[in-house]
């Protein structure tokens, strides 16, 4: 099929591989547009998810104790300061429409996942959004920019898409100048993959921050839907009030509690993630293409084209990713970080695209 001709073009980023197979009818697609891991989860999820598929016929543990305990330990809290719920997306949507009201501000420095202001406007809550300088945080500006009707700051730390992250210093400061009357929506979907970060869970005594963590990215379990939300135990009990009774799943329930007893599997996610980066980067610079440094799992690319235009392009040949449609960084792609293999195909496809 002739790539011009096919409709929402745009969404296919977000398919299944077998679906763009179909929809394209190629053998060969190689989708570095959904932040997954390509490693895929701990062996020791494997062994625990085939054992259960034996008592499917039962519900799932609408409580999640098994697996608060273990985050419990995790971090030193409380049970009632955990939410679970079907992948990150499901809790932040739970803390937006939790906690947000009718013209509520939200602030959201941009370029930043795409969920955040579609669920602000969901609540007919308010986005201010901010420029990230260079793709990187300004906390200073966003300090400025804190008004009274200022309800809620979200920050995605490390940021999908530009990859910035904000150091613990920074963050703690930040923290402590939070008015009483804001909350912090923290994301840090991705946190695994820096070595210096240091998670907002820490300071959930001192302010109300809501830190956000998922088992799809490091931990690969994007297909078992778990994500959670940490913070102060009368802010999450609000919120665990109004979520459905089972919106999780057994499997990915299990599967996550025992991805949590394998830290050497995601020891080694963490350093093949990193070495394909600086791979990766080496061949850009080699290039003189320009990229913006990243703490996650996945890079941005400036190919000077736009990125829409950049995006086809790829698509043509098999390779999915994403083109950033931010009016200032309309030149960009974002990438995932693939296996050497992965990432080899993609330079080649794209030097010949910029330069034959
Ligand atoms: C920053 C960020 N937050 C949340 C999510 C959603 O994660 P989950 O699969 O747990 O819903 C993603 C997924 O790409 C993400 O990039």
């Amino acid at each position: 099929m002739d790539i011009q001709s096919i409709p929402n073009l745009l969404n296919i980023k977000e398919y299944p591989e077998s679906e763009i197979k179909r929809i394209l009818n190629k053998e060969l697609i190689i989708k570095l547009s959904n932040n997954e891991n390509v490693y895929g989860p701990s062996p020791k999820a494997l062994e625990v998810i085939k054992e259960a598929v034996e008592n499917l016929q039962f519900y799932p543990d609408p409580q999640a104790a098994s697996l608060k305990r273990k985050l419990c330990s995790l971090w030193d809290i409380e049970k009632e300061q955990i939410l679970i719920g079907n992948g990150a997306d499901e809790v932040i949507d739970l803390i937006l429409r939790g906690l947000l009201q009718k013209g509520d501000e939200v602030i959201i420095p941009t370029p930043t996942y795409d969920n955040y202001a579609i669920g602000v406007e969901r609540c007919q809550g308010i986005c201010r959004f901010l420029d990230m300088p260079m793709g990187n945080f300004d906390l200073v500006e966003i300090q400025k920019s804190i008004t009274n009707q200022t309800r809620m700051i979200i920050l995605c730390n490390p940021n999908n898409p530009t990859g910035a992250f904000i150091s613990g210093l920074a963050l703690e400061q930040f923290i402590e100048s939070l008015p009483e009357h804001v909350i912090l929506l923290l994301d840090e979907a991705y946190a695994e993959y820096e070595y210096a970060h240091v998670s907002g869970i820490r300071y959930i005594s001192k302010k109300n921050i809501l830190a956000v963590r998922t088992f799809s990215k490091i931990y690969g379990l994007a297909a078992c839907r778990i994500g959670y939300a940490v913070g102060k135990s009368e802010i999450i009990q609000k919120l665990d009030d109004v979520r459905l009774l089972f919106n999780t799943n057994t499997l990915g329930l299990i599967a996550a509690e025992a991805s949590l007893d394998d830290p050497i599997h995601i020891g080694k996610i963490k350093y093949s993630n990193q070495k394909s980066k600086a791979l990766m980067v080496r061949q850009l610079e080699k290039q003189g293409i320009s990229y913006y440094n990243s703490s996650g799992n996945f890079i941005m690319i400036n190919t000077g084209v736009n990125s829409v235009e950049m995006y086809r392009r790829l698509l043509e040949r098999g390779i999915v990713v994403k083109p950033i449609l931010h009016e200032k960084y309309q030149t960009c792609i974002r990438v995932t970080l693939g296996t050497d293999e992965m990432n080899n195909y993609f330079l080649d496809t794209l030097f010949g695209i910029l330069y034959k």
